[in-house]
């Protein structure tokens, strides 16, 4: 179901037309492609308190230009770990409040910070702003540019830093925004490679027979990995078309299964790098309406599978070390959503599991554990939905607009990167910054 509005507002009588009207404009994001595969302009960056974070020669190797000072720069990262009190604060307005408007359309404002401390109640406060003002850039900065928090925790190298780095600053990261992520320490891989980092590698991606999980396959193949695409036996003939499209191989396989996992570890004797649990159903009705046959199967689908097929694959040892595994949440989890009660606990759920086994995974099997929570997201799943709530979803958003399924499956590569071995436990929303639970 195409996004006419958005298409009508880039036109030139849209844009005079929404202007006139007061109604949202949306911007046409820049997305990664072959033929324009970077921000275009150099990266300011600044800094904001006493000391920085010792970057070295990271963001350079973003392959953006770095300066200090740019009169149209692709992005700003402003170093605020320095931020120790609320003196300080006055720095970070300092540094942005001059340049924050000749930054490009779809362009970049990261802001690194560290975790509120426990042991220091004025720096705790002064970083905690950061959320709040990274937050509020996000709904106000407008034309497709997004902003985002990086909490580097003390244990964080700079080579930790890296694939968030790149991602962020990146036309990857398009429908990011008013989002905080937190980079910690753990093993770091870097890959030969940086356009084929997961060259050598086998993922497996169950729904990956259409919407999300389709994409998600596709960009993991871009990104070098051999794909397992697991839908139902009823998506047969679209999910082997999947396979065969992306040199990958296809699993018919009800998710929910018993023997799920089991079943997974046969089909797959070398052993599995990447694991995305991305299969999901929705059957809505507010509780009040909710038989048990609705409520069951989403639990089952998005939540009980989930847990069952990842306890049973670290359970036969059939992830490597230096693992990932990427599930897919959704806002609902996190914001609620009438209607919704199944699939939002559901979605829950999902996050709970992650925090919970992200530090523990590492651990025992340096295995990463993260999820994406997309927002609105154009798909068949989407399609369905009324068309007022549907427009609705699509607006109320600071990017005024509905993610594609590329947007979630370029987070799930940036968490599935051998790179991102110190990205563990995060629950990282790729909705526009929605107004949902924002
Ligand atoms: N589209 C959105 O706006 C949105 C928003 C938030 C979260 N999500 C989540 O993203 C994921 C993908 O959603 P989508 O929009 O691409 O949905 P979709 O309905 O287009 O695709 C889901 C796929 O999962 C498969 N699937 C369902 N049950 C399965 C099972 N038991 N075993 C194996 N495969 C099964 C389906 O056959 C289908 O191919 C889901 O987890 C969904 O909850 C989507």
């Amino acid at each position: 179901m195409a996004d006419r509005y958005l298409r009508f507002a880039g036109t030139a009588p849209g844009r005079f037309l929404t202007r006139g009207l007061g109604l949202p404009q949306p911007a046409a994001l820049h997305r990664w492609s072959a033929e324009r595969p970077a921000l275009e302009g150099p990266l300011l960056h600044l800094t904001a308190g006493k000391a920085g974070f010792d970057l070295a020669d990271v963001p350079a190797r973003t392959g953006l230009e770095v300066r200090t000072e740019a009169a149209r720069p692709a992005a700003v990262l402003l170093d605020a770990t320095g931020v120790a009190d609320v003196d300080a604060l006055a720095e970070v307005h300092a540094a942005l409040h001059p340049v924050v408007g000749s930054v490009a359309a779809s362009g970049r404002v990261v802001v690194l910070g560290t975790p509120p401390d426990p042991a220091d109640h004025h720096r705790a406060a002064a970083q905690q702003a950061l959320e709040g003002f990274v937050r509020s850039l996000g709904k106000e900065i407008g034309r497709g540019r997004t902003v985002t928090l990086v909490r580097v925790t003390g244990t964080a190298s700079a080579a930790a830093l890296e694939s968030t780095l790149r991602f962020l600053l990146s036309p990857k990261s398009a429908y990011v925004s008013g989002q905080v992520i937190e980079v910690g320490g753990g093993e770091v891989t870097a890959p030969e490679d940086w356009s084929r980092p997961l060259a050598g590698r086998t993922a497996l991606v169950t729904g990956a027979a259409r919407g999300i999980g389709e994409a998600v396959a596709a960009t993991l193949a871009r990104d070098g990995a051999t794909v397992v695409c697991l839908d139902v036996p009823s998506a047969g003939a679209e999910l082997t078309a999947v396979a065969e499209r992306l040199g990958g191989s296809a699993l018919a396989l009800d998710i929910t299964a018993a023997d799920a996992g089991a079943r997974i570890a046969d089909a797959l004797p070398g052993g599995l790098d990447v694991l995305v649990h991305n299969a999901g159903i929705t059957r809505d009705r507010r509780l009040v309406n909710m038989p048990a046959e609705r409520w069951s199967p989403v639990l089952d689908v998005n939540l009980a599978s989930v847990l069952r097929t990842t306890d049973a694959l670290l359970d036969a040892g059939a992830l490597r070390r230096g693992g990932r595994i990427v599930a897919t949440a959704s806002i609902a989890g996190l914001a609620g959503n009438a209607g919704q009660t199944n699939y939002a606990a559901a979605k829950a759920g999902v996050a709970g599991l992650v925090r919970s086994l992200a530090p523990r995974a590492l651990a025992e099997h340096g295995i990463t554990v993260n999820a994406v929570a997309p927002g609105f997201v154009e798909t068949r799943m989407t399609a369905a939905v009324p068309l007022l709530i549907r427009e609705a979803g699509r607006r109320m958003n600071s990017l005024g607009q509905g993610g594609l399924p590329v947007d979630v499956a370029e987070t799930t590569a940036y968490f599935a990167h051998p790179a991102s071995g110190a990205v563990n436990g995060q629950v990282l929303r790729v909705c526009g910054q929605s107004l949902l639970g924002a």
